[in-house]
């Protein structure tokens, strides 16, 4: 009996250790490059990355009024949706200041009002009111889901929608063996027109082939009795949104 008590402690701690290194994953890949993350987004996916968010977008139930976006960076989803949604109030979480800082800097740009930006870990953010819904896009390998999926649920309204968008590592032989060619091309080509993404294109392989995020998440929502969960592979399963009704 204690035998197991240990183990189950051991494996505890194990796995707050391995979230606690994801977020200073997420630090390390995102320090000093927020000037060309809109860049390095386009270019290393193709222009997917355009594509994927207005996927994200067409998700989203109708006549929202209040929506969380976490880890916006610099606010690529966030301004999607508020385009898309004008009279919705949007709040936009990140861990790191220089994104955020592009963020509010676009909003005085656009003169929107509807739209505020909140510094912190995502994981630590839970707000009071009925959010219609929670989106991310390229957070979930960086987080702590069960916590993440837990505080969804205390922030969404009943029938609100939690929407993750984030990379996978294809199954298919040949499109894995394509999606290697592509991170090799991005190591080098990549990293010689953007040095200051040298760490995250060549971490960011690995951590794509160990994230088991998916699983993670959808037990998260079992355990969470959210419904409707869909798992919609994208690219040749190269990303997946996964979304789920409280
Ligand atoms: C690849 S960017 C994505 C930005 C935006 N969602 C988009 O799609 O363009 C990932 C962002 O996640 C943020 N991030 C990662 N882990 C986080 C956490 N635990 N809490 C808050 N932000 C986090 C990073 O600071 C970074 O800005």
């Amino acid at each position: 009996m204690l035998g197991i008590t240990y183990s189950a402690r051991r494996v505890q701690k194990k796995k707050s250790m391995m979230i606690h290194s994801r977020t200073a994953l997420a630090e390390r890949f995102f320090s000093g490059n927020s000037a060309t993350y809109e860049q390095i987004a386009n270019f290393s996916s193709l222009g997917l990355d355009g594509w994927w968010k207005r996927k994200i977008v067409s998700q989203i139930p109708h006549n929202p009024t209040r929506i969380l976006d976490q880890a916006c960076g610099t606010g690529l989803l966030t301004f999607r949706i508020a385009q898309r949604f004008p009279h919705c109030r949007i709040l936009g979480v990140d861990l790191q200041d220089e994104y955020l800082g592009i963020a509010k800097e676009k909003a005085r740009a656009l003169e929107l009002t509807t739209v505020e930006f909140i510094h912190g870990k995502v994981e630590d953010v839970v707000l009071e009111g009925d959010f219609d819904c929670v989106t991310s896009c390229y957070l979930a390998k960086y987080a702590d889901l069960t916590l993440l999926v837990n505080n969804a649920h205390e922030m969404l309204r009943e029938g609100g929608m939690l929407i993750m968008h984030e990379l996978t590592y294809p199954t298919r032989a040949l499109y894995a063996l394509f999606w290697h060619i592509h991170f090799k091309f991005l190591q080098a080509y990549g990293t010689w027109k953007y040095p200051e993404w040298r760490i995250a294109l060549d971490e960011l392989p690995a951590c794509l082939k160990e994230t088991v995020w998916i699983d993670e998440l959808v037990d998260a929502l079992k355990v969470n009795k959210f419904s409707d969960i869909n798992i919609e592979y994208l690219a040749f399963g190269a990303s997946a949104i996964v979304s789920a009704r409280k």
